[in-house]
């Protein structure tokens, strides 16, 4: 296995990573978000992009989803956990709740969201009627249980396109829908990876209850104070999943 974790808000860097070397991967979908960080954590090697770029500039909707996923196919990654802070909708979802989701539903629009489309390639339908990787979301809920921490096991994840927060109408019918937590960057990166043949798990933290869910409405600070107490739990599971493995 090699293993690489894509860092979303709150996690552009990984405390107690050992980094050994950095590296600019280029792909044929041009540049990934960052340069792809080496290095140890809890006693593996594994590698590190953060999703938004190292000073978090890149809004959901303008990441290269496929030059990171490409990238890191490049490298020799097999495995992925991708770290998600998401907005809760259903009632099981406050904020500081870690999720390990089970399903995903696609709100975006725009997104360069398939490896297969050259024009001389035979079509390729991928399966995703299980979205991410069974293996390795049991590993995560298993190093979530052997820390201490309470993560829930499956919700569907709502992926919209932001950077806007959903109105409490869109939250509504995505609640309709089945959606349990609301983030923007879910898709197309799940999907890509499972083009890839990557094994792919999603560890989300609520960062705050989503649009309509409280009487006032979602503020910046609330999320920021969500998202600096629940990183850590965050980093505790990588760790605990990585320590598992050896
Ligand atoms: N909506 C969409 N994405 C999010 C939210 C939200 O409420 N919170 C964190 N990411």
């Amino acid at each position: 296995m090699r293993l690489a974790v894509i860092g979303g808000s709150g996690l552009s860097r990984l405390e107690d990573f050992e980094q050994v070397r950095r590296e600019t991967v280029l792909t044929p979908y041009g540049a990934p978000s960052a340069p792809l960080s080496f290095g140890r954590l809890g006693g593996m090697e594994i590698v590190f992009l953060a999703r938004h770029g190292e000073a978090h500039t890149l809004a959901p909707h303008r990441i290269n989803y496929r030059a990171n996923l490409a990238a890191l196919k490049q490298v020799g990654v097999t495995h992925v956990i991708a770290v998600a802070a998401v907005g809760g909708i259903t009632p099981k979802m406050a904020p500081q709740t870690l999720v390990v989701p089970d399903q995903i539903i696609d709100y975006t629009y725009g997104r360069a969201h398939t490896f297969f489309e050259s024009a001389d390639a035979p079509v390729t339908h991928v399966d995703f009627t299980y979205p991410y990787s069974a293996e390795l979301r049991r590993r995560l809920l298993e190093a979530a249980r052997g820390c201490g921490l309470e993560a829930i096991d499956g919700g569907c994840y709502g992926c919209t396109q932001g950077p806007r927060l959903e109105t409490a109408a869109e939250i509504r019918r995505m609640e309709r829908d089945g959606c349990d937590v609301v983030g923007m960057t879910g898709m197309p990166e799940t999907a890509l990876a499972r083009e890839l043949e990557l094994e792919y798990a999603c560890l989300a933290l609520v960062v705050n209850w989503a649009a309509g869910k409280t009487a006032g409405i979602v503020t910046l600070a609330e999320i920021e104070q969500h998202l600096r107490e629940g990183m850590k739990k965050v980093r505790k599971v990588l760790k605990a999943f990585l320590s598992d493995l050896e």
